[in-house]
């Protein structure tokens, strides 16, 4: 079967973009509001608190809860996150309008970053799926969940650019590729904020501008260093599209890029944000970033915090507390124009009456049945991510799927009977209870129906060294016919603050996987983590890997859905798996050198292959996909043309399945220094058994286009090869060219 599937290879021009969303009116009601604030009301509106952090002074008994009460009542708060839900929202918003002057309502803000009480799978697992209309839907899912408990403004998508799996925030991310991450970006941003009418709707928060991924040695907060053609061509696409897709607001980020931390650095936050992309949202500090800057070196008080803060323009202050304490001080000694204040106060006050706060300050509590149906249907969504998400790596000797008749299972492992870990990071309103286990969901999937026989055991802890499990992983694994290893990090292995020097399995469990394997039983490891592991020795003992990341409250079902062949895994890697630690940063957007790998005197390690583990883009399927050569309508465009390509896929298996067409380009020769290859575009298809698609890529002379060594965007005439195939490291080619 003939199929047209054109895939524009960048985002189609947008006739009116969603970033003009400032209306005269919205603006009109603004000003308006404005002109009857006092200094201190508009200040008010620049601060933010955490509601969660609720010490009690020893000495006086009072909890930062009364102190941040009072200071709500007196209209000096005008944002709130991490609250407990909708009774304590509107009691807040209440405190607003039966106590402040101004009756402005609170933003209130949540971490929402993969669901919200339904856990989906962790970002980085759902870029897997290479399916940014799935991401759109669970971000919309997330949104309308923690909107009925109050939450109007979520901060996510988190859309840093990451290359280092040594970094816990990697599970956050969509993995090492700008053109993916932007796709994410802009779905994630138009499904988390839905707009029901007045009341009923979301703000998002892309985070964390910017370069945050690329912390030196993968440690979180650490110093960021980059070129501008990295700044430019790599971190930034991703929040401009965020910014074209309407967010907003963006989170300005920790750590300084190029010496000057982000809520100082006007030539981030002023010059690209407002200057060159037209963003209209409001720009909030990370979690107490102004009294960073004094740790960083940048301020020598909480006053100059304030004050390069806002001058670099930071509209609200997360949880420090030093806009309140010293602004007006620096609006009334001139050293800060009440100009800048009026207009951080405006986008604050727009994004309130975008979202309908002022028409509905309270949260609507939903019957009862009405929420069960949603969750619901939540649950379902989070199957289906689940599933997509899941990355099948080996699979030697079709060992799966596997049967589920009269079989005997052994399921071995840490993270076999474990319906915490498998909520990732930042869920914090996820409840294991509501997790579906590994072993829960081969048992429901083979053991209940199918009466095949399970055989479980621990085996071993996450991390720690114990082997005393071991007797009993064996005598599970004795009895079974074939044994499915559960393995992987804790949640809190990953996310903030959470960065790793090792990129192994922790504790004993290589040793239990090798005293299993040493039995001869066909094994199949199932890896449960929050970010890539190198696992190189693993292959040697299991026939098959699935890569199951943290998946949210469907993991055991999802998984089970793949072993068994319910669902044919068509995940594709965002991130590259290395082989080993020290070859990180290793991703396949990486520049030829003058010595490419090649041995002595070349850039190559003596003790290490430079090639990963499994490349960028990477997943198997349980059927098998061929790609045609390619075709050109024309092999040569001129520098503002375009020009498709062609191949044909065929499905030359024996299972319906999923491909992800992917489409990577290199430039030969450039005024700049080029990747080796990049990605300009994708598509993901599904085919039943033998069946083929032509899919047709058109090539826009823009996606071709690099900063040159001035810095402009150019599409310079000369020869590219085009790669079309299942990943980064494999494909049919071509060259093209684009002549003056
Ligand atoms: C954290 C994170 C940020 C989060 C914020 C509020 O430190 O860096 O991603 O949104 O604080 O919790």
């Amino acid at each position: 079967m003939k199929m047209e599937q054109p895939v524009t290879t960048s985002a189609p021009a947008q006739a009116v973009s969603p970033r003009k969303w400032m209306t005269p009116d919205i603006v009109r009601q603004a000003e308006q509001l404005l002109s009857r604030m006092s200094l201190e009301d508009k200040v008010g509106q620049m601060t933010q608190y955490d509601w969660g952090f609720n010490p009690i002074n020893p000495e006086t008994g009072v909890s930062q809860r009364d102190l941040l009460l009072e200071e709500i009542r007196q209209g000096r708060v005008g944002s709130i996150f991490n609250l407990s839900g909708a009774e304590e929202a509107n009691e807040l918003q209440r405190a607003i309008q039966e106590h402040t002057s101004q009756q402005i309502p609170l933003l209130i803000g949540r971490d929402v970053i993969h669901g919200y009480k339904t856990v989906f799978p962790i970002p980085l697992a759902q870029a897997s799926a290479w399916n940014p209309d799935l991401a759109r839907r669970t971000a919309e899912a997330a949104s309308r969940e923690s909107l009925a408990d109050g939450v109007a403004w979520v901060f996510a998508p988190m859309i840093d650019v990451s290359r280092d799996p040594r970094w816990g925030r990697i599970a956050e991310s969509i993995g090492e590729d700008p053109l993916l991450t932007s796709q994410y970006a802009k779905a994630w941003v138009e499904g988390a904020q839905i707009d029901d009418g007045a009341g009923q709707a979301t703000a998002s928060c892309p985070k964390h501008f910017a370069g945050y991924g690329l912390a030196e040695a993968g440690r979180d907060y650490n110093t960021v260093d980059l070129s501008d053609h990295v700044l430019r061509e790599v971190i930034l696409p991703p929040f401009r599209e965020a910014v074209d897709a309407g967010a907003l607001s963006i989170m300005a980020s920790f750590n300084e890029v190029n010496g000057i931390p982000v809520c100082a650095n006007p030539y981030l936050l002023k010059t690209i944000l407002r200057d060159e992309w037209g963003f209209e949202g409001i720009v909030a500090s990370d979690y107490n970033a102004l009294q960073e800057l004094i740790v960083h070196g940048v301020a020598g008080s909480e006053e100059e915090a304030a004050e390069r803060s806002i001058l670099a323009g930071c509209d609200m202050d997360m949880h420090s507390g030093f806009y309140m304490r010293h602004l007006p001080k620096l609006v009334r000694e001139g050293r800060v124009p009440e100009r800048l204040i009026d207009e951080s106060v405006l986008r604050i006050l727009a994004v309130k009456i975008k979202l309908g706060l002022f028409e509905q300050p309270y949260v609507a509590i939903p019957p009862a049945e009405a929420a069960a149906e949603a969750r619901a249907t939540f649950t379902e969504l989070a199957r289906e991510a689940a599933r997509e998400s899941i990355v099948l790596l080996r699979n030697e000797g079709q060992v799966l799927p596997l049967r589920k008749e009269g079989v005997s299972i052994a399921v071995i492992g840490p993270l076999a009977d474990n319906s915490k870990d498998p909520l990732g990071c930042w869920a914090m309103d996820g409840n294991p209870a509501d997790v579906i286990s590994l072993l829960e969901g081969i048992r429901q999937a083979a053991g209940a129906e199918a009466g095949a026989a399970i055989h479980y055991a621990e085996g071993c802890a996450i991390d720690a060294d114990g082997e005393d499990g071991f007797e009993a992983a064996l005598e599970a694994a004795r009895q079974a016919d074939v044994v499915v290893l559960a393995l992987g990090e804790a949640l809190e292995m990953s996310g903030e603050s959470r960065s790793r020097t090792s990129l192994d399995l922790p504790g004993a469990q290589r040793k239990l996987v090798q005293a299993v394997a040493a039995l001869g039983k066909p094994v199949v490891a199932v890896v449960l983590s929050g970010r890539p592991l190198a696992l190189p020795w693993l292959q040697e003992h299991a026939a098959a890997i699935v890569q199951a990341w943290h998946l949210g409250v469907q993991s055991g079902h999802a998984i089970a859905d793949v072993l068994f062949g319910d669902y044919n895994p068509s995940g594709r890697l965002s991130v590259t798996f290395p082989h080993n630690v020290g070859q990180v940063p290793i991703y396949y957007y990486r520049k030829k050198t003058g010595r490419p790998p090649a041995g002595v005197y070349s850039s190559y390690y003596i003790d290490s292959t430079t090639e990963p583990l499994y490349p960028f883009g990477y997943g198997l399927s349980y059927t098998s996909f061929e790609y045609s050569s390619i075709t050109a309508d024309r092999t040569s465009m001129s520098a503002n043309g375009d020009l498709n390509l062609s191949v044909t896929v065929t499905n030359t298996g024996d299972h319906e399945g999923e491909e992800v067409v992917q489409c990577y380009i290199r430039d030969e020769v450039a005024s700049v220094t080029q990747p080796l290859k990049k990605l300009i575009g994708f598509r993901k298809i599904s085919l039943r058994p033998g069946e083929s698609a032509n899919v047709t890529l058109n090539v826009q002379s823009d996606s071709l286009a690099i900063l040159d060594q001035d810095m402009k965007l150019t599409t310079e005439p000369g020869d590219f090869t085009v790669w079309i195939g299942p990943n980064a490291s494999a494909g049919q080619t071509i060259t093209i060219k684009v002549v003056e």
